[in-house]
């Protein structure tokens, strides 16, 4: 039964040619050039520090705390942090925010999302500095990215822009759809993958519920970006035969991850990020990459 069923998978993984792009080799690669721009501050005396804020007791959230302060140590940077209880007021927050405002220690700060139900995350966001913003998340970043200047990108939109660059699928001229306009993910890399740039450069649409018909973009994509949030919506029919499939969107059920590409559009990519590995890595990888240039930065304003 259970050899049928290993069968069963191997077979349709046979029959597929389809490419895999994991996201781990590419957070490694972006980690190692990271690793290397810290020594040469930590040379200089600068030890590079992201700064961490955690509101409340949820144990998902404590846990990414816990990968981003072992991925800061590994990578020499320091890491700290402050946990406020779940009953903080959002002044609490704020002075939390404004201490490591005003440290010149600290380069990187994140509060980490979500916050309890009667704080405003848009507001502690908009408290941060955004020279700090790692996250790439404020306001003035979002604006930055949209004027081209100079500032903290977006970390999952600019994790898929470094997975496709890595994996050296061209980007520029090619068609790219993005399912999903939600302010973290579709919205900014779609503004990011427009943007004239050898690693961008395309030809980008957007679509949402208010296109009851995209399948009929998504089905002519070069390359297609599932941004939505909703387990499996993406199907084989809606991808075009040999077309690269990115799996942005996913949604979490207690501990399982529900990636919005189904596992059969593996058997019509030409090559797809997998359901576990995929773009993940590379968000991890790009808040790290903001915070060295943040330190950088600052390091050179000095
Ligand atoms: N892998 C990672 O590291 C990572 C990091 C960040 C975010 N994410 C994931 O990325 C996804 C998007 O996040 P977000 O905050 O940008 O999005 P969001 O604000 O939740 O927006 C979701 C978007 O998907 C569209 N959509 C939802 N259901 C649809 C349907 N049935 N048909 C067509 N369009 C539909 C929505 O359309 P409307 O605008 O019309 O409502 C909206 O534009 C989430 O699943 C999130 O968990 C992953």
């Amino acid at each position: 039964m259970e050899a049928d069923r290993l069968g069963d998978h191997s077979t349709r993984r046979r029959m597929s040619s389809t490419r895999l792009l994991p996201g781990g080799p590419v957070a490694e690669s972006v980690l190692n050039d990271v690793a290397a721009r810290a020594a040469v501050l930590t040379e200089k005396s600068v030890t590079p520090s992201l700064a961490t804020i955690l509101v409340g007791d949820d144990d998902a959230s404590a846990g990414y705390i816990r990968i981003k302060q072992r991925q800061a140590a590994e990578l020499g940077f320091d890491s700290p942090h402050t946990h406020l209880p779940a009953d903080a007021t959002q002044a609490d927050l704020h002075a939390a925010i404004a201490a490591y405002n005003d440290d010149p220690a600290v380069h990187g700060l994140l509060v980490q999302y979500p916050v309890p139900g009667h704080l405003d995350y848009d507001a502690a966001l908009q408290a941060m500095d955004p020279d700090k913003d790692v996250d790439g998340m404020h306001p003035l970043n979002m604006g930055r990215l949209a004027l081209g200047m100079p500032g903290p990108l977006p970390c999952t939109p600019a994790g898929i822009e470094a997975l496709l660059a890595y994996y050296d699928i061209p980007v520029s001229g090619r068609e790219v759809v993005i399912l999903g306009r939600g302010a973290t993910l579709g919205r900014p890399l779609a503004v990011l993958l427009s943007q004239k740039r050898p690693t961008a450069n395309a030809a980008v649409t957007v679509v949402h519920t208010g296109v009851p018909d995209w399948a009929r973009y998504t089905q002519r994509a070069d390359i297609l970006i599932a941004a939505a949030g909703v387990p499996g919506i993406i199907q084989p029919e809606h991808v075009k035969p040999g077309a690269v499939v990115v799996g942005g969107g996913v949604r979490y059920e207690g501990r399982r991850l529900l990636p919005d590409v189904d596992e059969s559009v593996e058997s019509v990519a030409g090559a797809i990020t997998p359901r576990v590995g995929g773009v993940g890595p590379t968000t991890v990888a790009m808040l790290f990459r903001n915070a060295i240039t943040a330190a950088e930065r600052a390091v050179a304003a000095a």
